[in-house]
């Protein structure tokens, strides 16, 4: 590759890092940069005991970064990304209110002043920015566009991500717990869930996967989770695939009636992850710990 090429061509990186940059210490991943005001950055974070992944994405060149299902215990890691690039983050989004982990959501927005987006349907007792199926959220030359995808929980979305100086078209989708890798997100979470309303939301999400489905084979697929989670069954430990990829061998979008998926969601649950009721409450407040147990 050429010093012209590099010149004139945005640089991705897409690194994979769980643990925290000391102060001071330089950030690997960041040993590419391209001049102007071009450059995306990519950043997968992941918590490997509860299997969540959280995203830090934008466009460091007009200076917007974005934070996606932002974990309690990793503010330190956004706020490190955001200063390796000089970038503030100026959007917080959920792709839906969480049940097996603690959110930062709120933390993070009143650390660095950010909106917090959540679909309109979220059922939370704190303030924020409501979006819907079609919004799109400019970062500089990239975009976040909302795709309402109920079904693992009502207000569920998925992200379709674009950079602009690359093409019109989205990049990856950042899937939340609606479509994982190998699996789909379990509809059975909700507080005090019968089993009829679960089977209304296997339904929601049988739709839900199918719209998915419509998007091209080789968008870049970003889940919410990934193996160690209770949020699916037989997660793969490779946090991140593609449409295509997942069209072909994820079990839970194999052809099926709606009535068949219902019976193929429902069957073989894992344990639901342990105290979602009171995790899912606290978020609901805005991530504020109701017990001790949930203070960390
Ligand atoms: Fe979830």
């Amino acid at each position: 590759m050429t010093d012209a090429h590099n010149a004139t061509k945005p640089e991705v990186w897409h690194g994979v890092r769980t643990e925290r940059l000391a102060k001071g210490e330089e950030d690997p991943y960041l040993f590419v940069r391209s001049p102007g005001d071009r450059q995306v950055i990519f950043r997968q974070i992941l918590h490997p005991a509860t299997g969540c992944a959280s995203y830090v994405f934008g466009c460091a060149g007009k200076k917007k970064l974005a934070v996606v299902d932002a974990h309690h215990e990793h503010l330190a890691d956004y706020l490190a990304v955001a200063e390796s690039v000089g970038s503030p983050i100026v959007a917080i989004l959920e792709t839906h209110v969480q049940a097996d982990h603690r959110s930062g959501a709120l933390e993070l927005a009143r650390e660095t002043g950010a909106v917090v987006h959540l679909h309109q349907r979220a059922d939370v007792a704190f303030p924020f920015t409501p979006i819907g199926d079609g919004d799109e959220i400019p970062l500089g030359n990239d975009y976040i566009r909302v795709i309402h995808t109920p079904g693992h929980t009502p207000e569920s979305s998925c992200f379709l991500v674009g950079d602009r100086t690359r093409g019109e078209d989205p990049w990856l989708v950042l899937t939340g717990d609606t479509l994982l890798v190998g699996d789909a997100g379990r509809p059975d979470l909700e507080e005090n869930a019968s089993r009829e309303a679960a089977e209304a939301a296997a339904r929601q999400l049988h739709q839900s996967l199918e719209r998915l489905l419509s998007l091209p084979d080789h968008l870049e697929v970003y889940p919410g989770h990934f193996s160690g989670s209770a949020c699916g069954r037989s997660l793969s430990a490779k946090p991140s695939s593609t449409i295509g990829f997942e069209r072909r061998f994820n079990a839970a979008l194999q052809p099926r009636s709606a009535d068949d998926f219902v019976d193929f969601m429902l069957a073989d649950l894992p344990p639901a992850p342990e105290d979602h009721i009171a995790i899912r409450r606290a978020n609901r407040l805005g991530g504020v710990a109701p017990s001790p147990t949930l203070a960390t």
